[in-house]
């Protein structure tokens, strides 16, 4: 297995240029599948699981062409409506195919993503929205199958601001005959992203209020082409680092207004950050400080996928602080890493307890997952010696080249 070699207690001097985002990229895949010709998306990262999402497509029928980060995926000629099983248990996000196949081939059947490592990841919520618009789920424990007669536009309020059933239901909606009203939806920008795309397609959706859709059902989508937005993820992972590791750095076409809980809590822990036309500086030259009370939620709360990079820079800190994770009930599984090479973080049910003042030191340790894997490379490059991250395919699924980025900035990593 692939691992990533880092020599740490360096700061980072540099400029990294932001790639594009993942979980843009994935749900607007999908989405093209609701276009019968020739969709072009630039800028579509290098990782993994756009490289999975292409095999999918290519499974049930599309033909996909890749140059560099410019994917063409014609949908024109639908003929399987089960997806692969060997994609979808590696990647959760196929789920979210299901609202075009039933939009263009009115059924789908895959079996279940499963859990993972940062905790129980059901689908109940996407079932039970599309049961609303006239698909009826049929589950037998290893596979689903969901047909449909004809979508129905119809008005339904999700339990919970699930990201990919908010996306599931505005591709289906889109499809459907009448007008869909969702309410309690999902806010991440990557909502925005893929309502973006598929009005650029000719799709009628208009945001009603905070968590609130119209979406008009009408078909006759049209091709596009696309530019997917840059990682606000990505950019965020890079800010934490700079954060823990200290020094300065300019993350070049880094999102506005999507980090904003983030770029809060670096600013309590003594990071200077501007905001220019290239992108986000971010400094921090003094003392790291503690940023107290830290709760992940949905847009705009903190997002999940940047706590355990925080939590480096965190247990660092001078003074006490604690992260309370509300999204996933297991994604504190990276603690004890963390705590092999000495940040003495104490987990009790949702929330870890972060001492702070701690000296890192470099260890051979393990990713187990993506975002968990790149806050041990974030842990390395502040350790004193040096660290081997082993498992680095997990980081892969997110960051283009996780190495040549940080060398961007100054460290001293190699692919292991
Ligand atoms: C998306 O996952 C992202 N993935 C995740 O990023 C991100 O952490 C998550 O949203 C939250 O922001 C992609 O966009 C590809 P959810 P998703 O449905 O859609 C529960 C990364 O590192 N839930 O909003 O799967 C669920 O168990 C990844 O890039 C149900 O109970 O997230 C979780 O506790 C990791 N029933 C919570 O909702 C359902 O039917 C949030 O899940 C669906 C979800």
């Amino acid at each position: 297995m692939k691992s990533v070699y880092i020599r740490g207690n360096a700061s980072l001097y540099g400029e990294v240029t932001i790639q594009g985002s993942k979980n843009a990229a994935l749900p607007i895949m999908a989405a093209a599948l609701l276009v019968p010709g020739v969709c072009v998306l630039r800028n579509c990262p290098r990782i993994a699981d756009v490289e999975h999402m292409c095999r999918i497509l290519e499974n049930i029928g599309c033909r996909v062409d890749r140059v560099e980060r410019e994917i063409r995926i014609d949908a024109a000629q639908l003929t399987e409506s089960r997806l692969p099983k060997k994609y979808v248990t590696r990647m959760r996000s196929s789920v979210m195919l299901m609202g075009p196949l039933l939009g263009r081939l009115g059924e789908v059947s895959l079996s279940h993503p499963g859990g993972c490592v940062i905790g129980d990841r059901p689908i109940d919520l996407h079932v039970k929205a599309l049961s609303r618009m006239g698909v009826a789920c049929q589950d037998d424990g290893e596979e689903l199958t969901a047909v449909s007669c004809g979508l129905r536009g119809t008005t339904l309020r999700l339990d919970y601001p699930s990201v990919g059933a908010t996306e599931n239901v505005i591709m289906a909606a889109v499809a459907a005959d009448g007008v869909t009203c969702l309410e309690n939806c999902a806010q991440e920008p990557e909502i925005g992203w893929l309502c973006d795309f598929l009005v650029h397609c000719g799709a009628s959706i208009v945001q009603k209020g905070p968590g609130r859709l119209l979406i008009r059902g009408q078909g006759g989508l049209h091709p596009c082409i696309y530019t997917i937005p840059s990682d606000r993820i990505v950019a965020g992972t890079y800010l934490c680092a700079c954060l823990a590791a200290g020094g300065e750095a300019l993350l070049k076409g880094a999102p506005c207004g999507e980090n904003d809980a983030l770029e809060k809590a670096a600013r309590q822990m003594g990071a200077g950050l501007k905001r220019t036309q290239d992108g986000l500086w971010v400094r921090r030259a003094g003392p790291l400080l503690a940023p107290g009370k830290i709760e992940t939620g949905s847009f705009p709360a903190f997002p999940t996928d940047l706590q355990s990079p925080l939590l480096v820079a965190m247990a660092q800190a001078e003074g006490e602080s604690s992260l309370r994770e509300t999204v996933f009930n297991g994604r504190f599984g990276v603690v004890e890493e963390l705590n092999r090479m000495g940040a003495g973080i104490e987990v009790e049910k949702d929330t870890a307890r972060v001492p702070g003042g701690r000296r890192l030191s470099g260890k051979r340790v393990r990713a187990s997952e993506l975002r968990g894997g790149a806050a041990l490379v974030i842990a390395g490059l502040c350790a004193e010696g040096e660290t081997l991250v082993e498992n680095r395919s997990y980081v892969d699924r997110g960051y283009e080249d996780i190495c040549r980025d940080l060398r961007f900035l100054g460290a001293c990593v190699q692919d292991g």
